[in-house]
């Protein structure tokens, strides 16, 4: 920890008290953040291999939307995913995750299904709506994003979750930059939640990510008191789950990871991974030329 007395960090040669203080330096914060919360800063190279992991999670994900169309299979979502990453020399985060080990390469939520929905041989329909979640290891860098896609015409209980998702992961991106309170997100995700008569999940969060899958912090969707204020070089994700009914969910025991709506009324989710910069924030998982 540095001392008021101490030279200040910025190279100035003054002392911290009479320079930059109380703002502290990136190495100091580092440790401080890692000590006090887990959380790990990362250096420009690391911020650099995230970045890549990032571009070319969105860039798979963008693929997968695609050929998401009424007769397709989520097990064909899930083909298309393991060849893109393979091509890329990338491997897919969640196969052999977790326990029970994950089976698929990527989660395919749909309908009622809140998160981790495990791809099938079911075709997809119209009236469906589904989230394809994407995370892709890269030189060792993860990414995480992840999208809704409305197949054929949809009603508008499920249109209505779907941009309202869509609404409180941009809003909540809106404020991100140093200082701000983790809390803060999940507050202005519930009062948007609220805004358009739906609830937010509270038993799944946004996580820390880049050197592992789930990295410290926790960022909950739901009001929470979390004040841990946002520091350049944090990468993390925000992923609100919202449903059209009861915010409850329910884990399918015969597999151990579908998560549902206590209620069987739909949900919907996205998905960004976001750095923190000195002036604010990063979507990485933005991608920045044009669908075509
Ligand atoms: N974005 C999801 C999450 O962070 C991805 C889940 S993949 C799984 O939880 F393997 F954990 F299912
Ligand atoms: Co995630």
């Amino acid at each position: 920890m540095i001392s008021r007395n101490d030279p200040c960090w910025c190279g100035s040669g003054q002392k911290w008290k009479k320079c930059c203080y109380p703002k502290e330096g990136p190495q100091n914060l580092t440790s401080q953040y890692k000590k006090q919360y887990g959380i790990i800063l990362k250096t420009e190279k690391q911020i650099e291999g995230i970045r890549n992991a990032c571009k070319l999670t969105a860039a798979i994900l963008r693929e997968a939307c695609n050929l998401a169309k009424e007769g397709v299979t989520t097990n064909e979502l899930d083909r298309l995913v393991r060849k893109l990453h393979k091509d890329a020399g990338a491997v897919p985060a969640p196969l052999g995750y977790g326990t029970p080990p994950y089976t698929k390469a990527i989660c395919t939520s749909l309908n009622e299904v809140i998160c981790h929905g495990i791809p099938d041989d079911k075709p997809l329909k119209s009236g469906d709506f589904l989230n394809i979640d994407v995370s892709a290891i890269l030189h060792g860098y993860y990414g995480d994003c992840s999208a809704m896609v409305a197949i054929g015409k949809i009603d508008p209980e499920k249109q209505n979750v779907m941009d309202t998702s869509y609404e409180c992961l941009m809003r909540s991106i809106a404020i991100l930059k140093p200082g701000v309170l983790i809390h803060e997100i999940g507050d202005i995700i519930e009062d948007c939640a609220k805004e358009h008569h739906c609830s937010v999940v509270n038993q799944f969060v946004g996580h820390g990510v880049g050197i592992a899958f789930h990295e410290a912090p926790q960022v909950p969707h739901h009001h929470n008191d979390i004040a841990i204020p946002l520091a350049p070089g944090m990468t993390f994700t925000i992923e609100p789950m919202i449903n059209a009914g009861k915010r409850g969910a329910v884990i399918d025991p015969t597999d151990g990871w579908t998560a549902r709506t206590i209620d069987n009324r739909p949900s919907a989710q996205w998905e960004h991974t976001i750095l923190i910069t000195p002036s604010g924030h990063e979507i990485l998982t933005l991608l920045k030329d044009p669908q075509k």
